[in-house]
C-alpha cells in the first residue's frame, strides 16, 4: 500500500456497511444472551502473538479479527440484567450520535472552530444549569466522565478559597460513603490525606451534619483552612442522598465550597416523581453529572455544572500565542477555557440527538422504571427469610444480605460472595458485592430501560437457589 491508499475509501466504505449489520445482530440479541463472554488463556497468548505489522492488511480482516478476538470478550454493561456497579444502557441513538461525532471529528475545544456545535453543547448545559436552578452566571462543559468532573470542580474550589499561600492549610471534607474519585482527585490537585476528613453517615448511609460541623470547628482551632464539602447526590453504594440543605447551610455559614458528586443521581431531576429529592442541590456551587450512567450515553459523557462560571474560568482560561487566532471576547464560549481538556470531542451532541428524539417525557419514564425496578427487587428479597435488607431501594439500588442464622459472619460473608460467583459463571444476571457496615453484601443497581419485572423476580429466585446449595456445602 502506499500513501495514497491510507484512507482506503471503497474498502472503508463496504466495512463500515458489514460492521453496522453485524453489531445490529448483536445488539438484536442481547437480551438472550449471557452478560458476560469471558477470555481465557489461549485467547490472550493468541492475542499478544499478534505483532504490529511492517507491510499493512487488509482492513476488512483486520475489522472482522477485532470484532471476534477483541469486542466479543467483556461484560455487557449495557445488558438488560447487566445490575451491577453503575452499569452502562447506551441507547442507541446515542450510539448514533457518537459514531456521527466522530464520523465528523470536531475539535470542540473552541467555538470559532465548530461555532454551531458549540452553540449547541452551551445550550445543553444551560439547560441542565436550569434545571439544578442555578441562574443567570451559571455554566459548564462536556468532560469524559465523572471523576474529571469532580477534580474539575475541586480545582474551581481550591482556586476561589484559598489563595497561594494558604495551599498547604486547606481542608476537604467527604463521607464514609463518597466515591473514590472524590478522594483521588483530591490529592491529585495537593490536598493529601491527612487533609481529607471523611465525615460518618448515619444508618441510611448519609453524611451527618452534625459531624460535618464539628470537623470543621476543630480544623479552624487548629489553624486549617477548610475549604471544600462533597456531598453526593446518590452515593455509588445505596443511593443515599446526603441533607444537601443542611450541608448547604455549613457551607454558607462557614464560606465553603459545596461540591455536589450527581455523577449517579443527579440525572433524577428529570423526572417528575423523584426530583424532590433533591432539594437543595441549587445551593450548591457545583455538580458533576455523568450523561453515561442515567441519561443512557455512550462512555465518555458527563457534565461540570457551576453556579458562576467565572471559577471555571478564574482556573482554566490560558492565552497562549499559538491560538491567538482562535480568540474571541467571551472566553466562556471557548470550553477549553473551562477545564482541562484543550482538545476534546464534541460530547454534548449525542445527547442532544437523544433527547431531541426521545423527548423528557420519555426519558423521566426511563429513569423512573429504574427506581420501580430497584423497588420489585426488594419486595421479592423480603419474602426470602434468610435475607437481610442493608439499604431499601433508593434511586435504583438495592443492597440486601444473605445471612441464615446458624453461620458465623465469616461464613456468610464468603456465602454472599459466593453467590455473586454463581450468578456470574451462569450468566444470566450481574450481581456483585461491596461492604456495607464491615459486612460484605449485594447490591443490584437496576438503570436499564429494558429490563422488566419478570427478569427481576427470576434473579431473586436464583439467588435464593444458589443460596440454598451453597449452603449445604458449608
Ligand atoms: C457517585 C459517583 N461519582 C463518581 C463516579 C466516577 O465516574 P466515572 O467513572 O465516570 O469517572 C462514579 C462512577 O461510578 C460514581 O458512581
Amino acid at each position: 500500500m502506499d500513501i495514497q491508499q491510507m484512507n482506503q475509501n471503497d474498502q472503508i466504505k463496504s466495512v463500515v456497511e458489514t460492521f453496522i449489520q453485524k453489531f445490529w445482530k448483536e445488539n438484536q440479541e442481547l437480551y438472550r444472551r449471557k452478560i458476560v463472554h469471558e477470555i481465557n488463556d489461549h485467547q490472550l497468548a493468541k492475542l499478544s502473538t499478534i505483532e504490529i505489522p511492517a507491510k499493512g492488511r487488509s482492513v476488512e480482516t483486520v475489522m472482522n479479527e477485532m470484532i471476534e478476538d477483541i469486542y466479543k470478550y467483556r461484560y455487557y454493561a449495557n445488558h438488560p440484567r447487566y445490575l451491577g456497579f453503575v452499569p452502562g444502557p447506551a441507547s442507541l441513538l446515542s450510539w448514533l450520535g457518537d459514531i456521527m461525532t466522530s464520523a465528523y471529528n470536531l475539535h470542540a475545544g473552541s467555538w470559532i472552530n465548530c461555532p454551531a456545535a458549540s452553540c449547541i453543547e452551551q445550550k445543553l448545559i444551560h439547560w441542565f444549569c436550569n434545571l439544578t436552578g442555578y441562574g443567570e452566571e451559571s455554566g459548564g462543559t462536556f468532560v469524559s466522565g465523572g471523576s474529571i468532573a469532580n477534580m474539575t470542580a475541586l480545582i474551581a474550589a481550591r482556586d476561589k478559597i484559598l489563595s497561594e499561600d494558604q495551599l498547604s492549610l486547606g481542608v476537604a471534607y467527604v463521607s464514609d460513603q463518597t466515591h473514590s474519585s472524590v478522594t483521588k482527585g483530591l490529592r491529585m490537585i495537593g490536598i493529601p490525606n491527612s487533609r481529607i476528613r471523611q465525615i460518618p453517615t448515619d444508618s441510611s448511609f448519609r453524611m451527618d451534619p452534625s459531624q460535618l460541623e464539628l470537623a470543621i470547628q476543630s480544623d479552624y482551632s487548629n489553624g486549617l483552612i477548610p475549604f471544600v464539602v462533597i456531598a453526593s447526590a446518590g452515593t455509588t453504594n445505596t443511593g443515599s442522598i446526603d441533607p444537601l440543605e443542611a450541608i448547604s447551610a455549613i457551607c454558607q455559614t462557614y464560606h465553603l465550597w459545596m461540591h455536589v458528586d450527581g455523577a449517579y443521581g443527579a440525572s433524577i431531576l428529570l423526572t417528575k416523581q423523584y426530583k424532590h429529592l433533591l432539594k437543595g442541590i441549587e445551593y450548591s456551587d457545583s455538580i458533576s453529572w455523568d450523561a453515561h450512567k442515567w441519561l443512557f450515553q455512550t462512555y465518555g459523557c458527563s457534565m461540570i455544572l457551576i453556579k458562576n462560571k467565572k471559577n471555571l474560568l478564574n482556573s482554566f482560561s490560558t492565552h497562549p500565542e499559538y491560538l491567538n487566532d482562535l480568540e474571541i471576547e467571551n472566553d466562556s464560549m471557548n470550553t477549553w477555557d473551562m477545564g482541562i481538556e484543550l482538545t476534546r470531542p464534541a460530547r454534548g451532541l449525542k445527547l442532544w440527538l437523544t433527547m431531541q428524539v426521545l423527548g423528557c417525557n420519555v426519558l423521566s419514564t426511563a429513569i423512573e422504571h429504574g427506581f420501580q425496578l430497584a423497588q420489585w427487587a426488594e419486595e421479592e428479597l423480603k419474602k426470602e427469610k434468610d435475607v437481610e435488607i442493608i439499604s431499601p431501594a433508593q434511586l435504583a439500588i438495592v443492597t440486601f444480605r444473605y445471612a441464615p442464622c446458624n453461620i458465623t459472619e465469616k461464613q456468610k460473608d464468603q456465602l454472599n460472595q459466593n453467590i455473586s460467583k454463581k450468578m456470574l459463571e451462569n450468566g444470566y444476571a450481574g450481581i456483585f458485592t461491596t461492604e456495607l457496615n464491615g459486612k460484605k453484601v449485594l447490591r443490584i443497581c437496576s438503570i436499564h430501560p429494558d429490563t422488566t419485572k419478570s427478569d427481576i423476580i427470576h434473579i431473586v429466585s436464583l439467588l435464593n437457589h444458589y443460596c440454598k446449595d451453597l449452603c449445604e456445602e458449608i
